[in-house]
């Protein structure tokens, strides 16, 4: 199955809604609705009003982050995988490069994966390298110390997908070659077999991609779907993106 992830992050009020059901709408009606999940991350605030929407429809509802503590705390404006978990949401993004920029280090993002884990949310979990990084040729070393530092052999390998979104990609409409993309995928998984000794993770790309990059990586078969910012904020766009995907 591919996923097709729209990360919303600090968009959308309460009539916005009315993305979802246009999305809804087409994927009522798409002969390859049974290929594919779709999962939409709003902020906080609409996620208890989607999640009730979406409940008896076949869009997902996730976080785009969660507090390392759980289930309470008194740290202000945190709030906890336990929360999220208990108006609807599925799913929820942990390690976006956005947050890491903010603070989140390895032990921080372990202790998020672990509590969400144990509310049973699904992790989309991102790694990914800067532009310093890339033109050094560490790409490969930053992505297996994001893994390996904080994905462990004991937590559920069925309820983490890998988001791969190289920073220089977010938002700049900067894309990597079909061939790197590839490689860097099937390195992903090489790494994840070593630590869970099992081959079965979806690994997802994300980085400015829309109705006209996916044509280039919809021939990566190792590629497990994407992560949609910019474009999953309209229907036509994250629509089209499907579309082209499997025109
Ligand atoms: P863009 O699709 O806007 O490049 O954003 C990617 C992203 O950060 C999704 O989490």
């Amino acid at each position: 199955m591919k996923y097709f992830i729209g990360n919303w992050k600090m968009f959308g009020v309460p009539k916005s809604i009315n993305i979802l059901k246009k999305i809804n709408s087409f994927q009522l009606n798409d002969k390859n609705k049974k290929k594919y999940r779709i999962v939409i991350t709003p902020p906080l605030t609409l996620i208890e009003k989607f999640a009730a929407y979406s409940k008896t429809k076949k869009i997902f509802i996730g976080s785009q982050n969660c507090y390392h503590k759980d289930p309470f705390s008194s740290n202000t404006s945190a709030v906890s995988a336990h929360m999220i978990k208990s108006v609807g949401a599925k799913y929820t993004l942990i390690g976006h490069s956005d947050n890491r920029a903010e603070g989140d280090n390895d032990y921080i993002l372990k202790k998020k994966v672990q509590f969400a884990l144990k509310n049973k949310l699904k992790i989309i979990f991102c790694i990914g390298e800067n532009k310093i990084e890339k033109k050094n040729k560490k790409t490969l070393t930053i992505l297996k110390k994001q893994l390996t530092n904080v994905l462990e052999k004991k937590f559920n390998k069925n309820d983490i997908i890998i988001a791969y979104e190289p920073i220089w990609s977010i938002g700049t409409g900067k894309l990597p070659t079909a061939t790197e993309l590839r490689k860097i995928t099937i390195q992903i998984k090489k790494i994840l077999k070593n630590i869970y000794k099992k081959n079965t993770f979806p690994v997802l790309y994300g980085g400015s991609v829309d109705g006209n990059s996916v044509k280039i990586f919809k021939e990566i078969e190792e590629i497990d779907g994407f992560l949609i910012g910019g474009a999953s904020k309209s229907s036509k766009k994250f629509i089209d993106i499907i579309k082209n995907y499997y025109r």
